[in-house]
């Protein structure tokens, strides 16, 4: 059996991606979110809070059982937030706190917990951090998540460094998805101008049917998961590098 643990898998692309998992016959999906959307005798749902770090904690040995007939062991650290779209100066201090939280804590452990638990396995295992263009560019009004996206990139680095030196053949990846058309980009368009300089843009995508379906780029993804794996593949990846 392959099993997936995708998170943010009730909507938008963690959704997608779960459900591209289940249409092969040898795969189970275990989804961790706070709403459970899926029903399907390969899935199991596990409701989470990610931003609360006390529940994570308590949760990462459910989420991290044996799994002696596992033909290859995946992570998709996919749930994250935008947070208040803002500029600094007009921040609350918590929000700084709850973007890192889910973005950046919740992952970390879970890729700790997945290598505690996997590390030393014998199967294919990949962690694969849903990332964003934002993680390399200056987006006015995103701070926190754009500071959180490069967080994950410099610890996906970080963990594929560590797993090469120790020889464990564990594959670590962020991937930048795109544009897609998921209720964050709802949350974009409803941003107020003088606080977010590239509304007009994120607008004018969405009304030119710019943005990518959510199902297309997770089909994409999954078939790259599936696939051999490409020489010399770097770990901070965006969608045109893996089609
Ligand atoms: N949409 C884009 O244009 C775009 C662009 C670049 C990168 N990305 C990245 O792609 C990934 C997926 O984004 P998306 O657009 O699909 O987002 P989305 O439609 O807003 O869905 C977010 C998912 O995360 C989960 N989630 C949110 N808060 C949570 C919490 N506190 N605890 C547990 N789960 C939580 C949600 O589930 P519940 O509400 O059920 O908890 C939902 O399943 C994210 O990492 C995002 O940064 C998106």
């Amino acid at each position: 059996m392959h099993y997936y643990l995708i998170t943010g898998a009730s909507r938008g692309l963690g959704r997608a991606l779960a459900d591209a998992v289940l249409q092969r016959p040898d795969a189970t999906v275990l989804g961790v979110s706070r709403h459970a959307t899926i029903e399907h005798p390969r899935y199991q749902h596990q409701p989470l809070d990610l931003s609360d770090i006390d529940a994570v904690e308590n949760n990462l040995y459910k989420l991290f059982v044996p799994r002696p007939d596992a033909s290859s062991l995946t992570l998709i650290n996919n749930a994250a937030v935008l947070g208040q779209i803002g500029y600094f100066g007009t921040q609350k201090s918590e929000h700084f706190n709850f973007v890192f939280d889910l973005n950046v804590v919740a992952p970390a452990m879970l890729m700790n917990g997945f290598l505690a638990a996997y590390g030393n396995l014998a199967v294919p295992r990949t962690i694969l951090n849903i990332s964003s263009g934002a993680a390399q560019r200056a987006v006015d009004g995103w701070g926190a998540y754009s500071a959180s996206k490069a967080a994950l990139n410099a610890l996906s680095q970080t963990v594929q460094k560590e797993q090469d030196l120790r020889g464990s053949g564990v594959r670590v990846r962020a991937l930048s998805p795109g544009v897609l058309d998921t209720a964050m980009q709802e949350h974009i368009r409803a941003a107020d101008e003088a606080q977010f300089s590239e509304a007009a843009k994120f607008a004018y995508l969405h009304t030119e049917g710019r943005l990518q379906e959510p199902e297309a780029v997770a089909a994409s993804i999954v078939s790259w998961l599936r696939a051999p794996l490409p020489v010399g593949e770097g770990v901070v990846l965006r969608l045109e590098d893996i089609k």
